[in-house]
């Protein structure tokens, strides 16, 4: 797919404002700092669309931008982020949980993990909430070129082994990187396949 025009349409904290669900969306989730504004970024290929920051943290509301005009990014917070208070990240979760069942546009979801480190246990639980709502997702495991190939491999496959304690089946996994454009083909050749159905 070719990417023509991709523009931020609006911010929100409030379910009841978001756009239309008139336009098939794809929403990117994720660990705080785990790379969901840069692979956004990335995949669009326009530096600095979603802001990036290396404080976790930064995204804080949902971040919706139009894509070709005819399909919608979706850039979520990140969960896990330790400074934020109790409250607010109890918020975070009615909120995603609100977005994620409801969203009747909502056609995947792209959660995203860090392809350095072995499984960890919020990723996995958050795999397997969506799992029990029956949300479909795809894992796209981040930050490539931190690492030689083999240890990414390696965090993968035990990431696999692990969800297959908890799936039958276990999603597609991308490995990918926002500095060098891996995995962009594959995400968008993803979503282009699931756009023409
Ligand atoms: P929040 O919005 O705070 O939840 O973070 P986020 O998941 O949107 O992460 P963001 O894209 O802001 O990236 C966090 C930090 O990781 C930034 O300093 C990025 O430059 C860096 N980063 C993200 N992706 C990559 C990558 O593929 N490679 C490298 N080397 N750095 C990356
Ligand atoms: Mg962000």
């Amino acid at each position: 797919m070719i990417i023509k025009s991709a523009e931020f349409t609006v911010s929100n904290t409030k379910i009841s404002k978001l756009p239309l669900p008139e336009l098939p969306e794809y929403a990117f989730i994720g660990r705080s700092n785990v790379g969901k504004s840069s692979l956004i970024n990335m995949l669009v290929d326009v530096k600095g669309l979603a802001k990036t920051s290396q404080k976790p943290g930064k995204t804080q509301l949902i971040n919706h931008f139009l894509i070709n005009k005819s399909w919608y990014i979706v850039d979520l917070p990140g969960y896990g982020y330790a400074k934020s208070s109790k409250s607010n990240r109890s918020d975070w979760a009615k909120f995603i949980r609100h977005y994620l069942e409801k969203r009747e546009s909502l056609q995947c979801v792209f959660v995203l993990i860090d392809s350095r480190l072995e499984p960890q246990k919020i990723d996995i639980e958050f795999c397997c909430s969506l799992g029990e709502r029956g949300i479909p997702f795809i894992l796209a495991f981040t930050k490539a070129d931190k690492q030689g190939a083999p240890k990414s491999q390696q965090n993968m496959a035990q990431f696999r082994k692990e969800l297959l304690t908890h799936f039958e089946e276990v999603p597609q996994m991308i490995l990918t990187s926002a500095e060098n454009q891996l995995g962009r083909d594959d995400i968008l050749t993803l979503i282009d396949g699931i756009n023409q159905n």
